[in-house]
């Protein structure tokens, strides 16, 4: 008696834990094959799990981790009260959601800004050995703008003593308040090592002004620039100053980015850049010319890591970026941001690319260029050579042209590539010999969802070299990024086709014939 009645209860036991492990496995399941997997999820680009995001903010990195702050709305898919929402990563690739980090308070919304290792501790926040992070953004008073005041947004702080886990508002905020400038906003500190000071880019509506402190409780405005440089079709937004060597030379000129809403050059927001000089106080220009960042219509209020002085971490962490300029902007545009057709979140980031600056004739040119960590999900295969006669094509179906690479090298400015699917919809990427460069998305799959999404977007390629140049693009679900001759030009755009593209159409649009080297279609891993 007393022994089957042990044989049951281990039968039972048996029998609960197999069913428990079947639950399980379902569940795993269920949770792996929902995840992510929504149409025009991003597969390998920062998303938010669900909800409204806009743009980077906060990017720092500190002690092996990279922080991604962003402008985010936790109740709906449009935007709303702002906060920042918070990411880690490790590697630039594969991201970690963490819990919201700034929510508002009775000073407002938090608005965009960015964040810095006080490695110093010169606010007193932390201690040497444990140095904070502090977070430098804007406070957007809702009640003060309905009455129509111009006073609304302020500058405040908050540090975080646990890398980035948990984050204190300082009970003096705001640390600079507002006379009266309507567009006051997006602050974005560095350390300035040569004049040991903090120093702060701010936009002012049509034009930067650079505040300095040694505190980042105090600040004192240093100067005022660009109200007659530059772009002025909007609002200026996200400004961003720091250093870049300039390739091959021991010179050293200073990047200053300033996003512009609207008056991008193919329509709503984009983003300039001014290379120049910065004093410790003034940052100054020669040039006369407007130069685009990007000039699709999907990178927006884009800044870039702050960098660590030199050696500050010394060996300790594999990752440390040291004095790379890793940028990541947002992948979309103010004119239709709020209609893309995604229900369950709204928006993703770049992927995230690093910055040079090179002399090409006499000109200074930042280059834009995916950051190397991304090899490490591209699943390269073998190359071919493609040779085209005039007027030929050749069209290359592949089945997992929407998560992929595509890249070659050529010398030629007369082809057209088209990717595109079995229900017609298509996207063609255009050469042509007169330095011009087009994205069209006309007939891309939805573009009705609002009257400024369907167009053919242009971007003037002059001074490519004169022989063989290369020629990325990367297209994850919802957008397309063109890289030509490794950053040089750039086009970022939003799409989102009927079904996904399969096929790849390579066509010769010139009379004599071209050669595409080292092609390559190569799968890219999902990073979630
Ligand atoms: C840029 C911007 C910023 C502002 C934030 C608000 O896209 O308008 O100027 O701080 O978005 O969400």
């Amino acid at each position: 008696m007393q022994k089957s009645f042990t044989t049951l209860l281990l039968v039972l036991l048996l029998f609960s834990c197999q069913e428990k492990k079947k639950e399980n496995t379902v569940a795993a399941e269920t949770v792996m094959s929902d995840y992510y997997t929504e149409t025009y999820r991003p597969q390998f680009h920062f998303t938010p799990e669900e909800k409204w995001m806009n743009d980077p903010n906060g990017m720092v990195y500190h002690k092996g981790v990279y922080h991604l702050f962003y402008q985010y709305y936790p109740e709906d898919i449009v935007w709303g009260p702002m906060h920042w929402g918070h990411a880690t990563s490790k590697d630039l690739v594969h991201w970690e959601h963490k819990p919201i980090a700034l929510f508002p308070d009775e000073h407002g919304l938090i608005f965009s800004g960015s964040a810095v290792v006080d490695f110093s501790n010169t606010s007193g926040f932390g201690t040497i050995d444990n140095p904070p992070l502090v977070a430098i953004f804007t406070y957007h008073l809702m009640d003060g703008e309905k009455a129509g005041r111009k006073d609304f947004q302020t500058q405040g702080i908050a540090y975080s003593l646990d890398n980035g886990d948990t984050w204190v508002k300082y009970e003096g905020n705001p640390v600079i308040g507002n006379d009266g400038i309507k567009d006051f906003r997006d602050p974005k500190v560095f350390w300035d090592d040569e004049n040991n000071q903090w120093i702060m880019s701010l936009v002012a509506g049509d034009h930067l002004q650079l505040w300095g402190s040694g505190d980042l409780k105090k600040w004192t405005k240093l100067s005022e620039f660009g109200k007659d440089k530059g772009a002025h079709g909007g609002v200026w937004e996200c400004p961003d100053l720091f250093p870049l060597k300039v390739e091959g030379s021991d010179e050293e000129k200073w990047v200053l980015l300033i996003s512009i809403n609207p008056g991008a050059p193919n329509g709503g927001s984009g983003t300039q850049y001014f290379i120049g000089d910065f004093d410790g106080e003034k940052f100054t220009t020669d040039q006369t010319q407007i130069k685009w960042l990007d000039w699709g219509t999907d990178n927006y209020a884009g800044v870039t890591y702050n960098v660590l002085p030199k050696d500050y971490y010394g060996d300790t962490y594999e990752n440390d970026p040291k004095q790379d300029r890793i940028f990541i902007g947002w992948m979309s545009n103010w004119a239709y941001a709020r209609d893309t057709p995604t229900e369950k979140w709204r928006s993703a980031m770049t992927v995230p690319r690093k910055l040079t600056l090179q002399k090409v004739g006499n000109d200074y040119t930042l280059f834009i260029y995916p950051v190397e960590n991304l090899e490490t999900i591209i699943d390269r295969k073998d190359k071919k050579d493609i040779t085209l006669n005039g007027g030929a094509k050749e069209v290359i179906t592949f089945d997992g042209l929407n998560q992929a690479e595509v890249k070659f090298k050529t010398s030629s400015k007369n082809f057209q590539l088209k990717l595109s699917n079995d229900l017609n919809d298509e996207v063609g990427l255009t050469m042509i010999e007169e330095d011009q460069f087009f994205l069209d998305r006309t007939n891309s799959g939805k573009v009705k969802f609002q009257k400024d999404f369907a167009n053919n977007q242009g971007m003037p390629v002059e001074n490519l070299p004169i022989g063989e140049y290369e020629v990325r693009i990367l297209i994850d679900r919802s957008s397309i990024e063109v890289f030509i001759n490794k950053g040089q030009y750039v086009m970022t755009a939003q799409l989102f086709p009927n079904e996904n593209y399969t096929d790849f159409t390579v066509d010769n649009i010139g009379s004599s014939a071209i050669d595409l080297n080292d092609f390559q279609i190569s799968e890219i891993e999902g990073v979630w």
